[in-house]
């Protein structure tokens, strides 16, 4: 565990915390010092996430919600309490082309992705603004700013995302609030191995799609988070920092 305790005195709420990413990040900010309320809908995973931060000597709690409910977003808003440093990380990615799309799957993308995320900074950084201080950071995606034959609907939800985070930061930023975002390409989770398949062959093909030659590890994007969470970037806002090995070309069908 890092010694670092940059993060320590503050609090962080996680979104989608239980997976991935996000309990990367959790796990990242609590090796730095920050207590940090884990979040997710599976309580299971959940728990397993805060014994695994206790155990390495940080401070964790768990609050479930279903953020495609605005009413449930916003009472885990409220059961957070005061928190210095949100992650707006939770997402849906389906990856289907537009005609296997329905109202519902577009509604889905939107709901969690962008008014989820939308609804946490109205309720949380009123607060942080009125504390004069705090830092917002979204997870958005390559796919907003490239193109492929499938996932246009998780596209748009995550450059609504992105375009909401460049607005937060000049609402907010005059009160000392940071808001950016982490832009990842393919990223080695569990999320992405349940759209390609979990083989030791099944993410070759995204390998390729960045100067890097690989997927992204979840403890990367990690760190750029936690660089965007702390003072090492205070003079850092309205950013969206690419995360994505330098992507050269789409997605495959
Ligand atoms: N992996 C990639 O290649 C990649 C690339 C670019 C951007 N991203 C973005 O990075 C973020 C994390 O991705 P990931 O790959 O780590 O995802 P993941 O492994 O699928 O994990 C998704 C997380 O979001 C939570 N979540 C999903 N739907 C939810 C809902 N309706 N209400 C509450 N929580 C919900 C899940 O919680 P439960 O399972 O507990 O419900 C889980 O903790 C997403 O925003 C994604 O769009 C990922």
């Amino acid at each position: 565990m890092s010694t670092s305790t940059d993060l320590s005195g503050s609090t962080a709420l996680v979104t989608g915390a239980t997976s991935g990413i996000g309990r990367a990040v959790a796990q990242r900010l609590a090796e730095r010092g920050a207590r940090v309320v884990l979040h997710g809908r599976d309580e299971a995973r959940g728990e397993a996430v805060v014994k695994e931060i206790a155990r390495q000597g940080g401070a964790a709690r768990f609050v479930a919600a279903d953020l495609s409910d605005a009413e449930d977003t916003l009472r885990l808003a409220s059961e957070a309490g005061a928190v210095d440093i949100l992650v707006n990380n939770a997402g849906v990615y389906e990856l289907m082309p537009t005609v296997r799309t329905d109202a519902a799957a577009f509604d889905r993308h939107i709901a969690v992705n962008t008014r989820a995320p939308f609804l946490l900074v109205g309720a949380l950084a009123p607060a942080m603004a009125r504390r004069g201080h705090g830092a917002i950071i979204t997870i958005g995606s390559s796919a907003a700013r490239n193109t492929a034959p499938i996932g246009a609907a998780y596209a748009a939800s995550k450059a609504g995302v992105e375009t909401l985070t460049r607005y937060w930061a000049t609402e907010f930023g005059g009160s000392g609030v940071r808001v950016n975002a982490v832009s990842p390409g393919p990223v080695r989770t569990e999320g992405i191995s349940a759209v390609f398949g979990d083989g030791p062959d099944a993410l070759a093909p995204l390998d390729r799609v960045n100067a890097r030659g690989r997927v992204g590890e979840p403890e990367e994007i990690a760190d750029v988070v936690a660089f965007l969470a702390g003072p090492e970037s205070a003079y850092v806002n309205g950013a969206i920092l690419y995360a994505d090995g330098g992507e050269v070309s789409t997605l495959p069908g």
